[in-house]
């Protein structure tokens, strides 16, 4: 039903407003007497087979939403019921900010793929803590994805991750520390290693105090060398991470199917979906041999079908997170790829 009646009605939109056109509706639906029970029981799969216990946390199965998506924490009671294993919200800054101007969302659906340069469009660390506490499916993993304002100098940007990571620490299960959008200027410079390492190192600092320090994850981009994962691993190891999310939007553009014209005239921006998909594997994969399966990796990009989801499974992944395959597939790919994950077990 998605792919032949919603979805072109939405297409039709511009793509941001057809986000929200979603979320508000979805929120209405979901306040209806049933509709939650009806969401669940035409998208919820659930098999004993697919439970994960990845860095202390017990996921009901490895399928997860991507950060972007559900960036204020307004909608997870209502993705929990789409048959979501975990929701990573965010990117969540200390402060509100607006993000860039629109339009700032666009499709390529010759490709399959989405180019976005929103620019951590957020409500701000404190409204999204304090909508996080009223939330009534407590089942439901939350993953925090956190980044700095876009006015907070690099220098300076260990003290925004701290304070965002400070801000929901008592509302998210695990967290991931962002430094790989291509679109807030700069952000991707702290993947450098001294930057980095100082970066992790002050946010681990203030998880350890904690009585029950929280899961620390890094999510990098596609677009790293080799020599930078191999950086990006000794860093996980000196620093402690529990896992690593590999990836994030690329800024490349290459083997598109749309016109270089068109693309060209859509600007800057983080490019998902199905052309990401191949790089994406080969992180992962070059990843999980260097560290020999040591370190936990969400595997993302390009996630479009069940076969998708085992591609970065088998290459190393432990849990899978989707986004642009979510706006193409609709919601019925989350149970399409579980079911054939537990048929496969
Ligand atoms: C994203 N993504 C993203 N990632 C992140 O860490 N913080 C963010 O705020 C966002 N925002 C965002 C907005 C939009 C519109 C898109 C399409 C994507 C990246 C996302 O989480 C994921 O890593 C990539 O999109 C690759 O996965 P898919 O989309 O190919 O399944």
């Amino acid at each position: 039903m998605y792919k032949s009646l919603v979805k072109p009605l939405l297409f039709k939109l511009d793509a941001e407003r057809a986000h929200h056109l979603v979320f508000d509706n979805l929120k209405r639906a979901a306040r209806l007497p049933g509709t939650a029970a009806l969401l669940r029981s035409l998208y919820h799969y659930h098999h004993p087979s697919l439970e994960r216990r990845v860095f202390g946390l017990s996921f009901p199965n490895p399928v997860g939403l991507a950060a972007g998506f559900d960036k204020n924490a307004v909608l997870t009671d209502e993705l929990a019921t789409l048959g979501f294993g975990f929701v990573e919200i965010g990117t969540v800054t200390p402060r509100p900010q607006p993000g860039n101007p629109q339009p700032r969302l666009f499709r390529l659906p010759q490709d399959e793929a989405l180019i976005n340069r929103m620019g951590f469009n957020n409500d701000g660390a404190a409204a999204v803590a304090a909508r996080l506490r009223l939330r009534t499916n407590h089942r439901l993993i939350i993953g925090g994805n956190i980044g700095k304002n876009k006015d907070t100098p690099n220098e300076r940007a260990g003290d925004d991750y701290v304070a965002a990571f400070e801000a929901l620490a008592e509302v998210v299960d695990y967290f991931v520390v962002n430094v790989s959008s291509p679109n807030t200027p700069g952000l991707r410079e702290l993947q450098d290693k001294k930057p980095l390492i100082s970066l992790l190192q002050q946010v681990q600092e203030q998880n350890l105090r904690r009585a029950v320090p929280r899961p620390l994850l890094l999510k990098i981009a596609p677009d790293l060398s080799d020599a930078q994962l191999d950086d990006i691993l000794e860093i996980a190891r000196e620093t402690r991470l529990s896992g690593l999310v590999a990836t994030n939007t690329t800024i490349s553009r290459t083997g598109l199917s749309t016109p270089a014209r068109q693309v060209d005239t859509l600007g800057a921006g983080g490019l998902s979906g199905r052309p990401l998909r191949q790089r994406a594997t080969e992180v992962i994969a070059y990843l999980h041999r260097r560290s020999q399966g040591t370190l936990p990796i969400i595997g993302a990009g390009g996630i479009h079908s069940a076969a998708d989801a085992l591609e970065k499974l088998a290459a190393g992944a432990t849990l899978v997170q989707l986004y642009t395959g979510f706006i193409y597939e609709g919601p019925a790919l989350v149970s399409r790829i579980n079911r054939q994950l537990a048929g496969l077990a």
